[in-house]
């Protein structure tokens, strides 16, 4: 089997994080979240994190330079194993800039798994969403931890993202719909999109996105 280099699209809450867990318990790929890199940008108070904060905290994306450099940076450093990648590309230049660097290094894309749901789910997930240091998902009520408030795996204190403030999240909706929303049509003319109803239970998600890699491997895609 080739190497397998996934994209995980969708909007802000519709399950990427939550997906990719499970994705890479299956697969053992290098993961790669955009959103996790420049939160630890910014805990580390980091030049780029410093550039970064104003723009995550207000909801609008980091512009594409600082990005695209960080992420490719990245995908160099993890070989070719393939990968999976969480929250990039978000903009038609960061697809762009995606496909010119995987196609100089001979690698090619295998599928963009769009998660959808529609905004008033998103905003109830992302309500109750609680995190871990280490950046485990939780949810209040679809995914609680053990004990209240406490990560499972390391028992420190789950804590709410600063950027899933309601003001913060109603634009990070409208980001969505006007920058990344368009990639869906720039993979789907590559024929390389699959969408999965990100409002199924998370483990009949899972299982679809398998079960699409499966058949796509039968059909010797990947
Ligand atoms: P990022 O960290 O990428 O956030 P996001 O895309 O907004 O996605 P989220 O992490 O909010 O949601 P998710 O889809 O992973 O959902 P989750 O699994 O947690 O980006 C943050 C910021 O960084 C951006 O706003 C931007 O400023 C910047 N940034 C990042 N990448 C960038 C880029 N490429 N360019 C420019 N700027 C960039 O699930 C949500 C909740 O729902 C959880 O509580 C979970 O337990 C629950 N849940 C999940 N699935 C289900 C289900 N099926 N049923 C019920 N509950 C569920």
């Amino acid at each position: 089997m080739s190497e397998l280099n996934l994209i995980l699209l969708g909007p802000p809450g519709a399950g990427k994080g939550t997906q990719a867990e499970r994705l890479r318990g299956d697969f053992g790929l290098p993961y790669l979240a955009t959103g996790d890199m420049l939160r630890t940008h910014v805990k580390e108070n980091s030049e780029l994190g410093q550039k970064a904060k104003e723009f995550m905290d207000a909801g609008d994306l980091v512009p594409d330079e600082l990005i695209i450099e960080m992420l490719l940076e990245r995908i160099d450093a993890e070989g070719d194993d393939g990968f999976l990648l969480d929250g990039f590309p978000r903009t038609v230049p960061q697809a762009d800039a995606l496909d010119a660097a995987i196609a100089e290094r001979g690698r090619r894309l295998t599928a963009a798994l769009l998660i959808d749901a529609p905004d008033e789910v998103l905003v109830r997930r992302i309500s109750g969403r609680r995190v871990s240091q280490s950046g485990r998902v939780y949810h209040v009520d679809s995914n609680p931890p053990e004990v209240e408030g406490v990560d499972d795996e390391d028992g420190s204190q789950l804590i709410i993202r600063d950027d899933d403030k309601p003001e913060t999240v109603k634009n990070r909706l409208k980001t969505y719909h006007r920058q990344t929303v368009p990639l869906i049509e720039y993979y789907e003319s590559r024929g390389i999109l699959q969408r999965f109803d990100g409002t199924r239970p998370a483990t009949e998600v899972h299982d679809h996105v398998r079960a699409t890699l499966a058949t796509l491997r039968l059909e010797d895609r990947l």
